[in-house]
């Protein structure tokens, strides 16, 4: 199954330009420099916990499963060894099939020009053209950008019963999943 994302340039609100495309295995040290460059609150935000190293058993696993599972995507800026990942966005799907789960992060350095906006946008049209009925994403009640980001973008935000730390952002696609 080829990736269903077709690449896109983006210019930002600030005039940078970057470029979106799907992710894959052959992306593992990018992310991983990626994830080394994101400062700690931003880890904190995108993990929920402190987190020190990445988990690349995880990483890879989760990498190999794409595109059948999910999509991951990342805008790229060219850089000395070839590109920097500075931002990323991916959907996992759930166990029925017809759902999925969102995380996005946006490196530090690239904050606030949109970028956010831009590749949860990106990634709710991919779950749609795949058929997908729901996107759902689980974000820590303190991290006001997300929500204002998720609520912007049309997903209801309400407290996890479960676990009052955190809010469940939830998006209907209106989709049939493809089989
Ligand atoms: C949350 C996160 C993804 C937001 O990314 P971002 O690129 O800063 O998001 P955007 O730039 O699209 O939006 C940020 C602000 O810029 C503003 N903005 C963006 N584009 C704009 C435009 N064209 N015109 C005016 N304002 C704009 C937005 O209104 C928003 O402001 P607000 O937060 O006051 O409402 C980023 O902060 C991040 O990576 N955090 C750590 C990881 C994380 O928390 N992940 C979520 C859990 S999965």
């Amino acid at each position: 199954m080829p990736p269903d994302f077709e690449p896109m340039e983006i210019t930002l609100r600030d005039g940078r330009r970057v470029l979106v495309r799907a992710l894959g295995r052959a992306d593992e040290d990018e992310l991983l420099q990626a994830f080394d460059r994101l400062g700690a609150n931003a880890r904190y935000m995108r993990f929920m916990h402190a987190v020190r190293e990445a988990n690349v058993p995880r990483l890879r696993r989760v990498l190999d499963s794409f595109p059948e599972k999910g999509l991951a995507i990342a805008a790229t800026v060219p850089a000395a060894d070839g590109i920097d990942i500075v931002g990323s966005a991916s959907f996992v799907l759930g166990s029925g099939g017809d759902d999925c789960e969102f995380a996005v992060t946006v490196a530090d350095g690239w904050a606030g020009a949109g970028l956010g906006s831009a590749l949860m946008t990106a990634l709710v049209d991919a779950a749609r053209r795949r058929g997908l009925k729901e996107m759902t994403g689980f974000v820590l009640a303190e991290n006001a950008p997300m929500l204002r980001l998720a609520i912007r973008l049309g997903f209801a935000v309400k407290r996890d019963p479960d676990d009052y730390s955190q809010c469940v952002c939830r998006l209907g696609l209106g989709g049939e999943a493809a089989s």
